[in-house]
């Protein structure tokens, strides 16, 4: 009788996903615990998916057959390395090294060829001929890796009204070593550091139709914020969905992420994939022994990180200061930074995010177009977690897509386009009010 009751509740639970919103409070091991309610099968899946996400892969030919296939042309062999304790990567390592977790994006303009159409229906943008949709700086035995990423930061002053100055860093990038000829002079390169990995259970458990219900892409309200929402090819439905996953909201699912994540960052197979990411000039590449499988990740291990990945607390503390919150809200901060969303299971979440799409100004754009994204449109960052994220990752955080900002500060000024008139209004605080915002933030 037990074990009856034992089987459906379990069954329940998986069709309808649910579980209750369980934080944690802030600490080092903020994004890596579990949901303590799971049942043993539930523990059982959780802890596969959490090694898969854990150990490093190696190149084949190997005797661990389990878990080899890594490259030929890759960026790092675990997901945890670019996802320290789950939480995000840093521009520089400890070393001063441009960390492994700074990813370099590359693609071209979308002329009418068909090609290129199809391109952009399915992946969202035109990759590079010889480079690809990623520069991979590491290769397995005998096949070169294709080139290192190179930053150099110009210092800007930024003066507020009442006189203090703050520095923001101007990024340029540059590839360099590249070991497949010279990079097409119109190839653009999109630098985005590994994001932390935070309550995807609930992003998941968000609809669409909450999502499309604040768009406003034509701004009728003229609030000069015009939210749009992307709409992106999706893998399992074959055709196109909302995005919601990375830096512009180019992939629908987190299991499409994790597909893609295995495909651009370490060049192993899963149903999703089912080639290398070699490009077609890259011979040696594309002659590197094969792993033992076929498919390198198959998809029971893409189910189980999913379920990992979803199955993990969130690192939030309530934040006692009112002053702040309440000059987040005056500021128009809100807009696009909506505080909660109810998810499908009817609970609360606390996620400061719309998940749409803005113009952030030509200072953050980073020349890519994906799906509708277009190249200074990105989706609104998601802001919590950030009370542990520090404590995670053991240094500072850097923020924004692409690490520029050393600061909750910096990242608020370097906000344009659609939310430049909320940063104006940022910089007429006071000191103290603008110290009372951050530490709010902080809190989150
Ligand atoms: C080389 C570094 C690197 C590795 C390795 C890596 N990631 Fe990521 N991850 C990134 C970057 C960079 C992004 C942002 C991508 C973008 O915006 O296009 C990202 C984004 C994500 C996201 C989207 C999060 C969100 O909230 O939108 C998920 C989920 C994710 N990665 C999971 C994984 C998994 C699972 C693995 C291992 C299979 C993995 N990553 C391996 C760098 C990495
Ligand atoms: C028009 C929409 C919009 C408005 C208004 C807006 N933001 Fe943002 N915010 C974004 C987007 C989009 C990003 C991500 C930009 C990027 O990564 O390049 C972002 C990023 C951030 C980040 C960095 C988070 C991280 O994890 O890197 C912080 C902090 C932030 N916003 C705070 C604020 C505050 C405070 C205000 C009000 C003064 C504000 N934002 C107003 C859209 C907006």
């Amino acid at each position: 009788m037990n074990t009856v009751i034992k089987t459906f509740t379990l069954v329940a639970l998986m069709a309808t996903g649910v579980f209750a919103v369980e934080s944690v409070t802030a600490s080092k091991n903020g994004f890596t615990q579990s949901y303590s309610n799971l049942t043993s099968d539930e523990i059982d899946r959780h802890m596969l998916g959490k090694s898969f996400f854990r150990i490093p892969w190696v190149e084949a030919p190997s005797a661990t057959t389990a878990r080899d296939g890594l490259g030929p042309l890759f960026n790092a062999n675990s997901c945890i390395s670019c996802h320290p304790n789950n939480a995000q990567g840093s521009v520089y390592t400890k070393d001063g090294l441009i960390s492994r977790s700074m990813v370099a994006r590359l693609s071209i303009d979308a002329n009418d060829s068909l090609q290129h159409q199809q391109y952009m229906q399915q992946q969202g943008f035109v990759p590079d001929e010889v480079y690809g949709g990623q520069l991979s700086i590491n290769g397995v035995k005998d096949v070169p890796y294709e080139g290192k990423l190179k930053i150099t930061y110009e210092e800007k002053p930024i003066q507020y009204p009442d006189g203090s100055v703050v520095y923001l860093r101007v990024p340029t990038y540059e590839l360099i070593e590249l070991n497949y000829g010279k990079l097409n002079a119109n190839t653009s390169i999109s630098v985005r550091k590994a994001p932390a990995l935070i309550g995807l259970g609930w992003v998941d458990q968000i609809s669409d139709e909450a999502i499309l219900a604040n768009e406003d892409v034509e701004d009728k309200n003229h609030d000069g914020i015009s939210g749009k929402a992307n709409r992106v090819y999706s893998f399992e439905k074959k055709g196109f969905a909302v995005g919601k996953y990375t830096y512009k909201a180019s992939v629908p699912t987190v299991k499409n992420q994790i597909a893609n994540a295995f495909h651009n960052d370490m060049s192993l197979t899963t149903k999703f994939h089912l080639k290398d990411n070699c490009t077609k000039t890259q011979k040696a590449c594309l002659n590197a022994p094969k792993a033992y499988d076929a498919i390198d990740v198959p998809n029971n291990r893409l189910d189980a990180i999913d379920f990992y990945l979803k199955t993990l607390k969130i690192p939030v503390v309530e934040s006692k200061n009112q002053e702040g919150k309440a000059l987040f809200d005056a500021l128009g901060c809100a807009s696009c930074h909506i505080p909660s969303f109810k998810t499908n299971n009817k609970e609360r979440v606390y996620i400061y995010s719309d998940f749409l799409l803005h113009d952030m100004g030509d200072a953050l754009s980073d020349g890519r177009v994906e799906f509708d994204a277009q190249k200074s449109e990105w989706r609104t960052a998601p802001l919590w977690g950030i009370n542990s994220l520090e404590k995670a990752i053991g240094k500072a955080v850097d923020y924004l897509h692409d690490g520029r900002a050393r600061s909750l500060e910096e990242a608020i000024l370097w906000h344009g386009g659609e939310a430049l008139n909320a940063k104006n209004s940022f910089m007429h605080l006071t000191k103290k009010q603008r110290e009372s915002l951050i530490e709010f933030l902080g809190e989150l």
